[in-house]
């Protein structure tokens, strides 16, 4: 005893990550990454899980032309200046070159498709009237203000100064509530084509959250925005300005911002099993690369979760026995206690959906929209990024569910791809570019060979008007730090790399 208490006031602070476990997060995108560095400045050590087979979480990239040289988002690529605070010193840090952002909201557009539809020409995505300019730009200093000072209420992370009843409501009727006409057609488009919902669906808490004045500025085109790419000839010493919208190859950034990580990272490897039974957690991995998958257990100090909580994310799916387990979709056979169960069966996802498909047909440079956007798993945006290159970025979301995953799955969707793609006349929009695109009319049906990849997403965790009216942050907040465990994702702010990582620090500065 008497040993013991001279020993530890007698060893040095940093002896302490040398005799304890480490601290286990799972996952390795912004958020787990974020964490890991935290936690590693205060001298905890850490090791690191995910399933993916290289770190990133969403932020992940298909890449093809000679030498792998063209970089094609298959998640983030938006970052801004001014929004991106956390984010911006990580992308110079790894000398990751910021590219000159497209207006998603100018280019062309194609309606919604009906099973009966044979094919349908793009048109140009209309512009507002000299009116609703004027009626906007007059409402954006108004809107700013609001939403800026409302930002800095609720709280940095997780709304912990609580959700004022007049945020839980959704977008839609905040905007007429506070009186804004010319706005929500904008701010609908910002939430349809980025998978955030609608005015109808999405709270006010996260559309606010989401919408600083210069994304709303971007989606007006009255800023411009950039990407990050690693591959181009773009110098490194381009840096975006106040305004500046940029695009980022983030895949690239956070392969460069893990490797900085002292602990070990365990990538193509499932978290499965987690037994908080005991005095410290202990954590059951498997390693996906071989056909005989490798099971170990991992003693842990505590636990970052750090990946959208839905419960079938949290909760096996049992397959056992004979059956081959789908690694992508199974979750973490974990002892929830009741309070983390009725937490997050009330977390919900957008079916969020990302493809590389090769369409040598489309103009470069040049946003296609589906404007209405009708939320049934239709590709809803897509970009050819790069000239001289046949491959588009496409999205999909839909349908819309209140909870969970979403029930609709990726071969079903990636058919959706096929069939509306295959009925788009984009000539119109190819005659109009001095692009590379090939000249041709009529619309080119694509085949499943075409799409060279297509992978489905945990994207947009949120809650419910409903369930925020009824306080259930403040019952999230009291989960973390309970049986050694923290939680940090979307849901701790907003869904986007930004506050991911934000999220992933604010856990560790607050609780380690
Ligand atoms: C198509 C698309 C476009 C986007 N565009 C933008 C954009 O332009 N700008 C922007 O700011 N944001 C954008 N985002 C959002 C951004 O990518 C996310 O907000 C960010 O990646 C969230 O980080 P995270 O670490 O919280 O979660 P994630 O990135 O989801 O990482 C969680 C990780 O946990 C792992 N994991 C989960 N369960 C387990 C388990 N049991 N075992 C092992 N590993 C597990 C997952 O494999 C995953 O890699 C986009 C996302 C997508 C999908
Ligand atoms: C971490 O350990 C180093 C020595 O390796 C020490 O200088 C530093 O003060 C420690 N930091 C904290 C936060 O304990
Ligand atoms: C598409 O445009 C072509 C002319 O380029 C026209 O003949 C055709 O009717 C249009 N189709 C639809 C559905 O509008
Ligand atoms: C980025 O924005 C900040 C304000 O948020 C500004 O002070 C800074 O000069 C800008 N940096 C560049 C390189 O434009
Ligand atoms: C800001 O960047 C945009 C392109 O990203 C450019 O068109 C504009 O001139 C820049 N403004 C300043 C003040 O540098
Ligand atoms: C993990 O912890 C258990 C007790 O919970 C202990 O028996 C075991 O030896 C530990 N394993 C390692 C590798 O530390
Ligand atoms: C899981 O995801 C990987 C990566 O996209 C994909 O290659 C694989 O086919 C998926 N597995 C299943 C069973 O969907
Ligand atoms: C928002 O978009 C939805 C779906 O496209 C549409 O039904 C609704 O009318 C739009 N609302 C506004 C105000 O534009
Ligand atoms: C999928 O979810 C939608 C929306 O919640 C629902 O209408 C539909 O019936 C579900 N389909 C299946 C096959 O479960
Ligand atoms: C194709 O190119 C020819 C000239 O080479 C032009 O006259 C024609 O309008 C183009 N058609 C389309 C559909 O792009």
């Amino acid at each position: 005893m008497r040993l013991n208490i001279l020993l530890s006031s007698l060893l040095p602070v940093f002896v302490r990550a040398a005799v304890q476990d480490p601290v286990c997060v799972v996952g390795a995108g912004p958020t787990g990454l974020a964490a890991a560095h935290a936690l590693e400045a205060k001298n905890y050590s850490v090791v690191i899980f995910d399933k993916e087979l290289e770190v990133g979480g969403k932020c992940q990239a298909y890449y093809d032309g000679v030498d792998g040289s063209l970089w094609h988002p298959m998640g983030a690529l938006v970052v801004s200046n001014a929004s991106y605070t956390e984010t911006v010193p990580i992308i110079k840090d790894a000398g990751v070159p910021f590219l000159p952002g497209l207006s998603v909201t100018t280019g062309w557009d194609y309606p919604p498709l009906s099973p009966g539809d044979s094919v349908v020409n793009v048109t140009r995505m209309p512009t507002p009237t000299l009116d609703q300019i004027a009626l906007i730009l007059l409402e954006v200093p108004r809107y700013t203000a609001l939403r800026d000072a409302i930002v800095k209420r609720t709280g940095v992370m997780r709304y912990t100064n609580g959700v004022p009843n007049d945020l839980t409501i959704p977008m839609g009727q905040w905007l007429s509530k506070n009186g804004f006409e010319g706005l929500p057609i904008i701010v609908n488009a910002s939430l349809q084509l980025i998978g955030y919902g609608d005015l109808e669906h999405t709270p006010a808490l996260y559309a606010l959250k989401y919408l600083s004045a210069d994304l709303l500025a971007w989606y007006t085109n009255l800023g411009t925005v950039n990407f990050v790419g690693e591959f181009h000839p773009i110098p490194s010493d381009r840096f975006i300005n106040e305004t500046g919208f940029e695009c980022a190859d983030y895949h690239a950034v956070f392969l460069h911002y893990a490797s900085s990580i002292h602990g070990q990272i365990h990538t193509n490897t499932a978290v499965t099993k987690i037994d908080r039974s005991g005095p410290s957690p202990v954590l059951t991995h498997v390693s996906l690369g071989s056909t005989q998958p490798q099971t170990q257990v991992q003693n842990c100090s505590h636990l970052v979760l750090a990946f959208p909580p839905i419960l079938e994310a949290l909760q096996s799916t049992g397959s056992s026995s004979g059956a081959t387990v789908d690694w992508n979709t199974t979750g973490i056979d974990m002892d929830l206690s009741p309070s983390e169960t009725s937490v997050f069966s009330r977390v919900g996802l957008t079916a969020y959906f990302s493809g590389a498909v090769g369409m040598p047909q489309v103009p470069p440079q040049v946003a296609f929209a589906q404007l209405p956007t009708a939320d049934v798993g239709q590709p809803v945006l897509m970009t050819k990024m790069h000239q001289g290159s046949g491959v588009v970025g496409t999205y999909s979301w839909g349908p819309w569910t209140p909870t969970g995953r979403g029930n609709l799955s990726v071969e079903e969707a990636r058919n959706i791809l096929l069939q509306t793609y295959s009925r788009v006349d984009f000539s119109p929009a190819s005659a109009d570019s001095e692009m590379d695109s090939e000249n041709t009319s009529g619309a080119i049906p694509i085949t499943d060979q075409d799409v060279r990849e297509f992978r489905k997403w945990d994207y947009f965790p949120r809650f419910q008007s409903e369930d925020l009216a009824n306080g259930i942050y403040d019952k999230y907040n009291a989960l973390q730090g309970q049986q050694k465990t923290y939680w940090a994702s979307g849901l701790n702010g907003f869904e986007m790399v930004e506050y991911a990582i934000q999220a992933g620090k604010e856990i560790v500065e607050t609780f380690f």
